[in-house]
């Protein structure tokens, strides 16, 4: 296995007029989890699928493993484990027969198969469940049983498009403890895409945001979150949106002003917000600007976010 257990250059994948990904370089080095985040639309999952080797690349390059998803895609396949976004499986199926007939079609045998589904399906705790048809399953144990399709087979890398969408936070937490055991104790390298910053947040060690197909930003999401300032003020109310921003602005501890992603909040970056309230309170109120709430915090990954797409992470 090569250091860099994913290696993109310059990757594009075009349909028609629209550019799904524009000429990506993405670099994952082994063993470790990288969040893919983004906007709906920037090219997440057609990423995956090109890594996957279920879509062509329009142009450019991508090893997996070290292997070329193009010309080596048997290889890749071999050494990579798959959760999608939109999970497909056979409602009247059992649980473990869906597991066992993707062992077959990897070519594990019997006995492998059998050691290996009742190893996963501890891990993600489904043992009551698992003989049972799928269709009796709760979205979260869907997850989960997907889940443990995708490391069936003893991947490498292991790619997991919105791992948790749609769960509820106690089933979250469960995935991210399997993800996170089986990095620590297998050196299994993750690449996932997410709109959860939290996700983002617990677990990855490189965050990279992707806008219009290419790389916005990366790093991890400490440094990425220091970049914006010490302190961000959430102010919210209504009346004169350039006048605020323009008098706030003069401001000497406002470092800068950023619309907060919806009508009538803005985010003031300033260098120590406890003692400044009263200022911005003061300013706004005497520039005839009515406010309905406003709150202090550390800039967190989601300001990293609407920082660098402009954009809120989910759309409305
Ligand atoms: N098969 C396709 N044919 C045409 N356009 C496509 C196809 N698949 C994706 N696109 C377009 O490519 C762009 C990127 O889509 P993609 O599904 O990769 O986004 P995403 O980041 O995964 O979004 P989401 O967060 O909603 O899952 C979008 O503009 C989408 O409409
Ligand atoms: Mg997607």
């Amino acid at each position: 296995m090569p250091d860099l257990a994913i290696d993109t250059q310059q990757l594009v994948k075009q349909y028609g007029d629209t550019i799904a990904v524009a000429g990506l370089d993405l670099k994952v080095a082994q063993t470790t989890i990288y969040a893919l985040l983004g906007p709906n639309g920037a090219g997440k999952t057609t990423t995956i699928n090109m890594l996957i080797t279920l879509i062509p690349p329009t142009s450019g390059r991508a090893l997996v493993g070290g292997y070329d998803v193009v010309t080596q895609a048997a290889h890749v396949r071999q050494c990579i484990g798959v959760t999608f976004q939109d999970i497909v499986l056979d409602p009247g199926l059992k649980g473990r027969e869906i597991l066992d007939i993707h062992g077959r079609l990897y070519r594990m045998g019997a006995a492998q198969r059998r050691q290996q589904i009742d190893l996963l399906v501890q891990l993600v705790q489904l043992e009551e469940a698992i003989d049972r048809p799928v269709k009796t399953y709760s979205g979260g144990m869907k997850r989960r049983l997907e889940l443990a399709r995708g490391l069936l087979t003893g991947p490498q890398v292991l790619f997991l498009d919105e791992p948790t969408q749609g769960l509820d936070p106690q089933n979250r937490a469960s995935i991210w403890q399997y993800i996170r055991q089986l990095n620590q104790e297998q050196g299994l390298t993750v690449l996932l895409t997410t709109h959860d910053m939290e996700e983002a947040e617990t677990l990855a060690q490189t965050v990279g945001i992707l806008d219009h197909g290419q790389m916005v930003v990366e790093g991890t999401p400490a440094t990425l979150v220091a970049a914006l300032g010490a302190d961000v003020i959430r102010l919210r109310g209504n009346g004169h949106d350039e006048g605020i921003q323009l008098s706030l602005q003069q401001l000497a501890f406002v470092e800068r002003i950023e619309p907060g992603g919806e009508a009538g909040l803005w985010h003031l970056f300033v260098d120590d917000s406890s003692r400044r309230l009263a200022d911005i309170i003061t300013i706004a109120t005497t520039n005839g600007f009515h406010i309905e709430a406003i709150s202090v915090a550390q800039p967190s990954l989601g300001d990293v976010f609407l920082h660098h797409t402009g954009r809120a992470l989910r759309d409305p």
